[in-house]
């Protein structure tokens, strides 16, 4: 008999809420006309926010949203995106030369904090330091942060409409520094590291200043960053809040045409961010630093060929998301819970209307991806203890897209215990057969009805489109976990379960 343990003697840490934490970038469709049509359209909204998005966004819980960019946070000033929206400078993006598209600034601070306290969310800023000044970014922070009436920036921040500080706790030092943000050698960004955060704190000692970590498996980046940054006789003054890594999984080809091998491959690649964030890790331990950095996995998600998407390539990176990518969502997600331990936060690319989207949307549709769905069936586990689980399935073996052989665990599963309840998630890799298990917990009851709630397909390249907005949707059922002994998943098929539980001392 399959069997899923749930060790709840074995505590990994508590599940930080900004694990479940989203990314909007001034790019392609995100803002325009993703999340933000205007306060003068026709299409239903909240102060200029698609209201449809606003609703939906506000059941998950979202916990966080990090913004101006990615790559175009290293071209932004902040002051282009205050005052009066009608007399806001038009900018070049930092992605004309992909789409064309000019920055309007119609969305600037004042709106996305808005936005944030519309779903409540806190708000996590990722600061220019490739083309502006540690003075500039202290301004933003003072700007944003300082109590009503102390500075000029807190008068001027009055006269555009907000008496009350933003409170950002969250600032970026800068975005991918390694590449686009001034390809920079990971000893130089040490160095502007230590000089933006220290001038940042000026403004407000209370934020936390995250460092740009590494692209994916680039573990030199890592080990040199802190090699350099830790090379200090005054090394317990250093203060760094997070690491911030990114990881993609791409190179599979049209998302929405893949056979069983590419459906494996996608899931392999999810799976890697677990020996990938591990290897980080590692070297964050082997400098001492594991307690002031940890890992902030601020960009997250497949990243397909664009053109898949309603807006057929108009929208910069826009992709169509299937099972597979919901799939991949489930999966990433219970490696983040996994490894609760060492993730401060983390953050999906991107929210609407690009890379691994939990929305899209134009003109007057808008509809929810497969991605929606898990992060709904997944939110109980935000802020609760994360428990170690184990199964004896074993693994699918698989021919990948290269004809060679490889294999990957039949589940993926993670476990939290909050408020007297446990949130199990678990995942079938199968994408042809589907799994029973028995559930056993270990340390722990688990008693009455628990409610259940699957999100599968028949086929795994189905999506949600404008014309069939809800051919991928959940169903839920309650399942007596008193008497009741066996659960099936379907295949490729995610499964969450929520019921009472009670641990032993
Ligand atoms: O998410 C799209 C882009 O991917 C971001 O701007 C950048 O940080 C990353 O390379």
């Amino acid at each position: 008999m399959k069997k899923l343990y749930i060790l709840s003697p074995v505590e990994i840490g508590e599940i930080k809420e900004e694990i479940y934490g989203h990314f909007t970038e001034h790019i392609g469709g995100v803002f325009y006309d993703g999340l933000w049509v205007g306060e003068d359209s026709d299409i239903p909204n909240t102060d200029g926010f698609r209201l449809e998005i606003i609703e939906k966004l506000k059941q998950l819980a979202p916990p966080v949203i990090r913004w101006p960019g990615g790559c175009f946070a290293e071209i932004y000033d902040w002051r282009d995106g205050i005052g009066p929206r009608e007399k806001r400078p038009v900018r070049i993006n930092w992605w004309q030369a992909n789409d064309g598209r000019t920055e309007s600034n119609a969305v600037g601070t004042h709106e996305f904090i808005h936005l944030c306290k519309l779903v409540g969310a806190k708000p996590y800023i990722a600061a220019n330091i490739t083309s502006a000044t540690p003075l500039h970014i202290r301004d933003w922070i003072d700007y944003c942060n300082s109590e009503n009436k102390k500075t000029s920036f807190a008068l001027e921040r009055e006269a555009n409409g907000s008496s009350e500080p933003f409170k950002v706790t969250y600032w970026g030092i800068g975005n991918e520094n390694w590449g686009g943000g001034g390809h920079m050698r990971p000893e130089y960004y040490a160095d502007e590291f230590r000089r933006y955060s220290e001038i940042a704190h000026n403004a407000d000692p209370s934020i936390k200043c995250f460092a740009c970590g590494p692209n994916a498996a680039d573990y030199e980046w890592t080990r040199r960053f802190f090699a350099q940054y830790t090379d200090t006789p005054l090394k317990r003054t250093l203060r760094i809040d997070g690491y911030a890594m990114h990881y993609y999984c791409g190179n599979t080809g049209n998302p929405l045409e893949f056979n069983d091998s590419g459906w494996y491959q996608q899931l392999t690649q999810a799976q890697t961010m677990d020996r990938i964030l591990n290897r980080h890790w590692s070297y964050i331990k082997g400098y001492g630093m594991e307690e002031k950095a940890k890992l902030v996995i601020d960009e997250w998600g497949c990243w397909h060929p664009g053109g898949s998407g309603p807006s057929k390539g108009y929208n910069l990176f826009e992709q169509q998301s299937t099972i597979r990518d919901g799939m991949v969502a489930a999966m990433t997600l219970n490696i983040f819970n996994n490894n609760a331990d060492k993730i401060i936060m983390a953050n999906c690319a991107q929210l609407v209307n690009n890379l691994h989207s939990l929305f899209l949307a134009g003109g007057k549709n808008c509809i929810v991806t497969p991605t929606y769905h898990v992060f709904d069936m997944y939110k109980g586990h935000q802020g609760g203890r994360a428990l170690k689980t184990a199964d004896n399935c074993g693994r699918i073996e698989y021919i990948n897209l290269r004809g060679e052989r490889a294999s990957i665990p039949a589940l993926s599963s993670s476990a939290s215990f909050k408020d007297g309840m446990l949130t199990l998630t678990v995942c079938n890799s199968s994408c042809t057969d589907e799994a029973v298990i028995e559930i056993e917990p270990v340390g722990m009851k688990i008693y009455g009805e628990a409610k259940v709630t699957l999100l599968a397909d028949e086929d795994y390249h189905a999506y949600n489109s404008f014309e069939e907005p809800d051919r991928v949707k959940t169903i839920s059922y309650t399942f007596d976990s008193d008497t009741q002994k066996y659960i099936k998943i379907p295949k490729a098929g995610i499964m969450s379960l929520c019921v009472a539980a009670q641990r032993e001392e």
